[in-house]
């Protein structure tokens, strides 16, 4: 079952509007909202009190029109009664100061008080509604992630998870390099939380994963609590696409499937949108709703432009050719009062259905009904997959507040040239199984461990194309530097060795490849030196003239490619051509601005061509198809719209 959906707010208005919502949202061919998400102090106005007879009104007139629910756990924003009764739950800040009361997401993730009220309002909740079958599912809280909390309780959480870990002091001392500085600890109890500026990178990365854990731990709560009274309906979590701070791997295992919230913004981000749909349904490699899709304008309003017609349908094909099952915008209508008073929602502040997003969601509605029957149970099969891994960007955090290399940024390098091609991408862990990818490519994977290599070399052995970039394998999973010569464990494999390195901050590098075309470098260089491997391309710029740039070597029945530095996008593009010969979508030629995307039901290919430009585009189609969207035959040269979308079969 495929939704188009919103996100709706009953509490922000008066009663005698919610039947005009329920007919417009109707109208719009809306089947799904999402409701309560930070009604909390509406749903337990007082310790212990609770309302839901509003709620249950504003369902049931939702409810005459057909339109089903998914429900929100709302324990992104603990009520002030709460607050002032047990202030202990809100954060305390890394400056040490406590957070206050007045936003959201105000509460320490690990305070056992909190636990407690939250188990009690959802318990609640889901006993209120078990029996609804309106409500189709669960949203548990909005957004995990943040703030981080200082605070003793989380302290006192952080030296029992690593006790736990290290068993020993002398072991936490060694695999954290403590002689380092005079940092050994000789009680668990010494050890503080990361709050000077500069810290071990050790450290560093256990805290990380600590706070993923416990956030992890109260999602898990919830979700138990959840099945355990509501077993019936599906429960899923809103994440973040590219958001770093959480290992989202973990956190979407007790999910249903995993939701996203999108936010594009921008038609210049449509790549690392397009990979941050690929992030969420490797997650669980499965497809996944949209919880927030962008209507238009942000709450900076003074940044974020307004859509322009067409936008907001394209950037929702967007995330259906991607794997969406169900796109449900934010919000159903722009709010007069709160933080986001200045964010746009389908309708516009005066409430009628006058407004450029109403018009479109009735059109892509529509649109997406009729073609459901054929969308319905298709899936992106990839021949080629990206590795994104959270150790992996933590490691790259090292001791500061910023990353020092652009994780995903360095995977779009790749990832922009493969779905030239017309070729879908997979996001992959080191350790998943990669023998169904042609190949499969490591950008920035500082940290390579001992199953991970493995993994990558059967892999290889098998025939598989693995393709690292830079600073591969220099640390281990403490985040400590290797001592062996570099990449590390997978130095044979490559058939090459680094002695050397620079940042190219500073420098510029030309790079030459066998044919003579000239690059670019960029960010940073590992200056090769080839042991068995063949040179594909060479430094060409002062005292890096005598080293290879990047190289290939065969290794059993495959090939391992080292790809030593950041290189103009020229590069990338002709290096995935070579690699993933064949695979391409021979017959349609579509112009850069047109993205490609394929779902398939069974041996049916169903082929999303996306114009991400104001101006039409000229496609070319090798054979006929039929455009699912128009009905119409089509063949040879066709123009799509501007914003325009076409799916062909
Ligand atoms: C987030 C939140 C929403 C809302 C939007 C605004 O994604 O989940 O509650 O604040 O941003 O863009
Ligand atoms: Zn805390």
């Amino acid at each position: 079952m495929l939704y188009i959906g919103a996100d709706y707010y009953p509490e922000h208005w008066e009663r005698q509007r919610w039947s005009v919502d329920a007919e417009l949202i109707q109208r719009a061919g809306i089947d799904v909202v999402r409701l309560a998400e930070f009604a909390w102090s509406r749903l337990e106005p007082e310790d212990g009190r609770y309302e839901f007879g509003w709620l249950d009104e504003a369902m049931s007139i939702l409810d005459r029109k057909g339109i089903k629910v998914v429900l929100c756990t709302p324990t992104a924003s603990p009520p002030a009664w709460l607050i002032q009764k047990h202030p202990d739950i809100l954060p305390i800040l890394r400056d040490g100061n406590r957070m206050s009361f007045g936003a959201r997401r105000h509460y320490c993730i690990t305070n056992k008080t909190y636990h407690y009220y939250s188990e009690r309002i959802i318990r609640k909740l889901a006993e209120h509604y078990k029996n609804s079958s309106q409500v189709i599912g669960w949203q548990v809280d909005n957004e995990f992630g943040g703030p981080k909390c200082y605070c003793e309780g989380c302290r006192r959480e952080f030296q029992r998870w690593l006790k736990s870990k290290y068993k020993s002091l002398d072991n936490l001392n060694r695999s954290w390099g403590n002689a380092f500085w005079s940092h050994d600890y000789t009680s668990w109890e010494q050890i503080p939380l990361p709050i000077v500026p500069y810290h071990n990178p050790a450290f560093d990365l256990d805290f990380r994963r600590f706070f993923s854990d416990m956030n992890l731990a109260y999602s898990n709560m919830q979700i138990r609590l959840l099945k355990s009274i509501t077993p019936d309906k599906f429960v899923t979590h809103n994440f973040m696409g590219l958001f770093p701070h959480l290992n989202y791997y973990d956190l979407a295992k007790n999910y249903d499937f995993v939701s996203w919230d999108n936010y594009p913004q921008n038609l210049e981000n449509r790549f690392r949108v397009a990979l941050s749909h690929d992030v969420m349904r490797g997650l669980k490699k499965k497809n996944f709703w949209v919880m927030e899709q962008q209507c238009s304008y942000l709450t900076r309003q003074d940044i974020t432009p307004t859509f322009s017609p067409g936008q907001m349908r394209l950037w929702t094909y967007h995330s259906f050719a991607h794997g969406a099952e169900a796109v449900v915008y934010f919000r159903w209508r722009a709010c007069t009062f709160g933080i986001e008073q200045f964010h746009s929602g389908i309708l516009q502040h005066d409430g009628t259905d006058r407004s450029i997003s109403y018009k479109e969601a009735t059109r892509i509605s529509s649109e997406i009904h009729r073609i459901a029957p054929q969308l319905e149970g298709s899936r992106l099969i990839s021949p080629v997959a990206i590795i994104y891994d959270y150790d992996n960007i933590w490691a790259n955090y090292a001791y500061q507040e910023k990353p020092m290399y652009d994780y995903p940024g360095e995977a779009l390098r790749f990832y922009r040239a493969i779905k030239r091609l017309g070729i879908n991408v997979d996001v992959v862990r080191p350790v998943d199984d990669l023998s169904k990818y042609r190949a499969v490519i490591a950008p920035l994977m500082y940290i390579v461990t001992e199953e991970a290599a493995t993994n990558i070399r059967r892999y290889v052995e098998k025939g598989g194309t693995f393709i690292a970039g830079f600073r591969f394998g220099i640390k281990d999973e403490n985040s400590n530097m290797v001592k062996t010569v570099l990449p590390g464990k997978l130095k044979d494999l490559f058939g090459i060795a680094i002695y050397a390195w620079d940042n190219l901050r500073e420098r510029s590098v030309e790079v030459k490849d066998e044919e003579g075309e000239s690059y670019q470098a960029d960010t940073f260089a590992d200056l090769i030196t080839p042991e068995g491997a063949e040179i594909i391309a060479k430094y060409n710029s002062s005292w890096y003239s005598p080293y290879a740039a990047a190289t290939v070597r065969s290794f059993g029945k495959g090939k391992a490619y080292y790809i030593g530095c950041g290189l103009s996008q020229g590069f990338y593009d002709k290096l995935m051509r070579k690699v993933l010969k064949g695979l391409e979508l021979e017959e349609i030629r579509c112009p850069d601005e047109v993205e490609i995307a394929i779902r398939q039901k069974e041996d049916k290919k169903l082929i999303f061509l996306m114009n991400f430009s104001d101006k039409s585009s000229e496609v070319s189609l090798g054979r006929k198809y039929v455009d699912l969207i128009t009905e119409k035959k089509l063949s040879g040269k066709v123009e799509i719209d501007p914003f325009g979308v076409m799916l062909l079969i």
